[in-house]
């Protein structure tokens, strides 16, 4: 047991290690022959998602102590997606960083990672990969359906909506607030297919999770029980030596790949599963996605590529249901932390509705993975989610109007002096994880106001930046090299023409880039952060197609601790 390090013994230091730990625990629970599990928690009321983890940790809590093992809640880095600025992913990696170090301190044997709003479970695996101790995943499940006017309201997305129809003049102000208050309806994450309910997802795809789990709302007892369930796994897991590296390979990937497309997941699975894979050591790329997932059908009817919420998905069959469907396209072999495959777990799922899962036969779109375009304005590569898009938009010319920054944009998009059309291809740069810092959630820019009244509701637009899981719109994201780190977008002009081919997996500028110079203004944007982690970020974070990780946080340094403490 790797806490019999601190705990076994009659010396000086084991004695430190026990006295101080005491406090009621049974006198067998540290002598270093029982597991000790953490449980990263990330609840906090600044994480109104994860609000509610405490309870869950309780229920872990029960499982850990009935299968012999010793539980200790652990709160680390909490990340609230609507609540902190400039944005949630500046500090992906650094609540990464900071668990990986706890977990690896203290003496602990294996992890119970409980997360959900959209950043705490990617950081989480992040961690958990690096110090690769044996872990498991817990998601805190999605919120119950809101409805205003007797209509379900989607998180995210029908903020979304509601507010671009107000600018649109189709709904009064006073509407659009009055639906405020029945936005959040109980505990949990956003009840779209956002990135919370798609890192769940991730999460069961990888064999991290208690198959069956993600999904489960967040109000619902069988949430409670699987969270036992996980505590007495995870002391099996340290009995057995089962961690993380041994669970996650090239095939869990793959199955996370085509569940991100089968579910029209969020387009931020993609740098996060990169960047989780850096940490394994599994070569993923971002033409993976492309490869892997472009072919899949989209079955699952959620906002924001569809129409119903979490809870009815999980009403329907869950996440076990969609893949069965194409389990033909899963790795045989992947495993979960269960020890056995992961398709294993699918052969008894059943679909209970098929207005929300819909059959292989009848999918809502035929091919609806992430497409990887190149060209050059995005010699590195940049993502578009066709699911999300408008068809009509696929392939499309138009002319470029750029905006060096989102203050750029917001103090011009609504002049009505504004030259722009429907075919303009809106352009933002400066929003990647250098430029902003963080690459914040800002690439689906709502359409100038002139443009609504006329009845328009989708445009071309394309960033270096990410988009919220909950948004939609023919929006081409994350283009890599980011404009702050030199990428051909710091130098398009507006007026340049710009052609987007989707099935011909392209983006091109018609202009000699390598001819001019990136403008004053754009340059003038960009963050220079002078201290703190802000600055450690700006000078070590990695392209968007590479996961957005910092430099030296690639890979794994194992749960092994040099020196004692005193
Ligand atoms: Fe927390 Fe959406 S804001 S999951
Ligand atoms: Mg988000």
């Amino acid at each position: 047991m790797r806490s019999a390090q601190w705990y076994s013994g009659d010396d000086r230091n084991s004695y430190i290690h026990r006295a101080w730990m005491r406090r009621g625990l049974p006198a067998d629970a540290l002598t270093g022959q029982r597991p000790q599990i953490a449980i990263a928690n990330t609840a906090s009321d600044l994480t109104p998602c994860n609000s509610h983890l405490d309870e869950v940790a309780e229920h872990v809590k029960r499982g850990v102590w009935e299968a012999g093992g010793v539980p200790h809640n652990l709160p680390v880095v909490s990340i609230g997606e609507t609540q902190v600025r400039p944005t949630a992913m500046l500090w992906r990696n650094m609540a990464a960083m900071a668990a990986e170090e706890m977990f690896r301190a203290n003496p602990v044997d294996g992890v119970v990672l409980l997360g959900g709003c959209d950043k705490t479970i990617p950081a989480l695996l992040m961690a958990a990969a690096s110090v690769d101790l044996p872990a498991l995943v817990v998601p805190g499940g999605p919120m119950l359906t809101g409805t205003f006017r007797g209509t379900p309201l989607g998180c995210g997305t029908d903020v979304w909506r509601l507010s671009e129809e107000v600018r649109a003049g189709t709904l009064s102000e006073q509407a659009f607030l009055d639906s405020e208050s029945s936005m959040i309806r109980s505990r949990g994450h956003c009840n779209t297919m956002g990135t919370a309910s798609t890192m769940a997802i991730m999460a069961e795809a990888l064999g991290m999770t208690i198959p069956g789990t993600a999904g489960i709302p967040a109000p619902d007892s069988r949430l409670l029980v699987r969270a036992h369930e996980a505590g007495k796994l995870a002391v099996r897991l340290v009995d057995e030596g089962v961690r993380p590296s041994r669970v996650i390979s090239a095939g869990s990937f793959r199955n996370a790949i085509v569940a991100l497309a089968a579910t029209g997941g969020s387009t931020n699975a993609v740098v996060h599963l990169l960047a989780i894979a850096g940490r394994v050591g599994v070569p993923l790329n971002l033409q993976d996605f492309d490869d892997l997932g472009s072919d899949v059908p989209l079955l699952v009817d959620l906002q924001p590529a569809g129409r119903h919420l979490m809870e009815d998905l999980h009403r329907a069959g869950g996440l076990a249901a969609v893949l069965r469907e194409v389990a033909d396209l899963l790795d045989p072999d992947a495993l979960t932390v269960t020890g056995r495959p992961f398709v294993e777990h699918l052969a008894e799922a059943e679909i209970w509705d098929r207005e929300v899962i819909r059959p292989r036969e009848t999918p809502l779109q035929p091919a609806a993975g992430i497409a990887v375009l190149r060209g050059n304005l995005a010699p590195d590569g940049a993502i578009i989610k066709p699911a999300a898009a408008s068809p009509h938009l696929l392939r499309h010319r138009g002319r470029a109007l750029v905006f060096d920054s989102i203050e750029d944009f917001h103090a011009r998009v609504d002049d009505p002096e504004l030259d722009v059309d429907a075919d303009s291809v809106l352009i933002l740069r400066g929003c990647g994880p250098k430029g902003y810092p963080g690459m914040p959630e800002v690439s689906n820019m709502p359409l100038p106001a002139k443009l609504l009244h006329l009845g328009v509701r989708d445009m071309v637009r394309i960033c270096d930046g990410r988009m919220s899981g909950t948004a939609y719109g023919t929006v081409v994201l994350h283009v890599a090299p980011e404009a702050a780190a030199g990428g051909p977008l710091d130098r398009v002009r507006t007026g340049d023409w710009v052609t987007l081919d989707v099935p011909g997996r392209t983006l091109h500028v018609e202009a000699d880039l390598d001819a001019r110079e990136p403008s004053e203004a754009f340059r003038a944007a960009l963050a220079r952060p002078r201290r703190g982690w802000e600055r450690l970020y700006v000078q070590t974070v990695m392209g968007a197609d590479t996961g957005a990780d910092l430099d030296f946080l690639i890979g794994a340094s194992g749960d092994a601790v040099s020196r004692e403490s005193h």
